[in-house]
């Protein structure tokens, strides 16, 4: 049975697929080798209301890169994405866009990036082609109907092709986005939010084209609230609150240091209670009495595993099978921002 799980905050349900824990192993080149394709260098914004959105922010995107950003509801996401795409101006700091300054070299720098805006932007009554050769043409490029097809065939969308905007389904839509950001071949792509809305086989879908991309050599940055989205798709997260991004790491280097281990212990027979002289591994038992689940991390000072199975047996605790998890990206997330003041 599918489950839906909460992300915690003001978080909106995570997929249903994602099963909370799970190990995530890959070796990638580190990304600090490469010199970064969008640099942001001290940029706040305070819109016209005066409420502050983002408040010094500094942040290198590294080319070739999937960089997933997170947050809840409001932190800023949408605001600094805006920005990077000259659609909100920045009330200070510096952006650069493969060394495009994005005010002195607007058209150089816009050139370069695709964007995926949450909202949808489409002409209701342009049909699919239309709409994403348009598109192109803003930018200047010349016609070019094999690359449209390709975007097209590729999002699925060419049996679409002559269709209305109007007569799509949302997922549709939001694919048709995805083509008009494409359609001028961009080096980086926003994808704020691409998935919301879409369904399970959709998604896997767009999970496959943005690791296309990338292996074209398309830098992508995306916000999701689809946490198992980021820990699938992304080489690294930065999390932003309240308008501070509060931490960028390597995502496998962040599960490492901040992901916590589980050892799950089946036992013979049940136990009515955890013996006192275990006490200090925090065991917790399940209702039935079958199960011990002890909790570590790698910083903690908590005993290893080795010293825990052997006082299970100088207890005379036997157990039948054990088994390990690691903790999800999303456990990480949610307890970082719990932490935040
Ligand atoms: N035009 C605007 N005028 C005033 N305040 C705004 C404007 N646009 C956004 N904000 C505020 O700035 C903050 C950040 O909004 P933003 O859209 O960047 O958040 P987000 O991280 O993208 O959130 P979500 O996950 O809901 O998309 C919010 O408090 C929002 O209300
Ligand atoms: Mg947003």
């Amino acid at each position: 049975m599918a489950r839906t799980v909460r992300c915690g905050i003001d978080f909106r349900p995570c997929a249903p697929t994602f099963t909370g824990f799970r190990t995530t192993t890959r070796f990638r080149q580190p990304f600090s080798a490469m010199p970064s394709i969008i640099s942001i260098s001290g940029v706040t914004k305070t819109y016209a209301t005066g409420f502050q959105a983002l408040k010094e922010i500094n942040l290198d995107i590294q080319r070739g890169e999937i960089f997933a950003l997170l947050g809840p509801n409001g932190a800023g996401k949408t605001t600094l994405i805006s920005i990077v795409c000259g659609i909100v101006n920045r009330s200070s700091g510096t952006v650069t866009v493969d060394g495009n300054d994005i005010t002195k070299d607007y058209r150089a720098a816009r050139s370069l990036i695709g964007l995926v805006p949450q909202e949808l932007t489409i002409d209701a009554f342009e049909s699919v082609w239309a709409t994403v050769n348009f598109s192109r043409g803003l930018f200047g490029k010349p016609a070019n109907p094999a690359f449209v097809e390709k975007v097209l065939r590729d999002l699925s969308l060419w049996d679409k092709k002559d269709a209305k905007a109007i007569t799509l389904s949302g997922g549709m839509k939001r694919r048709l986005m995805i083509a008009k950001a494409l359609s001028h071949e961009p080096r980086v792509l926003f994808l704020d939010e691409p998935t919301a809305g879409v369904d399970v086989e959709l998604r896997q879908d767009m999970w496959e084209m943005v690791r296309r991309l990338r292996e074209d050599g398309v830098t992508i940055i995306l916000t999701t609230h689809y946490i198992e989205e980021a820990e699938a798709m992304a080489d690294r997260v930065g999390v932003i609150n309240r308008g501070e991004i509060i931490l960028v790491d390597d995502k496998a280097e962040l599960m490492r240091k901040l992901g916590r281990k589980r050892l799950l212990v089946e036992l013979r027979s049940p136990l009515a209670t955890v013996p006192e002289k275990l006490s200090r591994y925090a065991l917790e038992l399940s209702p039935d009495g079958q199960q011990l689940t002890y909790t570590y991390d790698n910083q903690s000072d908590r005993p290893g595993v080795a010293s825990l199975l052997r006082d299970l047996e100088a207890a005379g605790i036997h157990f039948r099978d054990m088994d390990t998890e690691n903790s999800s990206l999303e456990e990480i997330f949610v307890n970082l921002l719990r932490q935040e003041p």
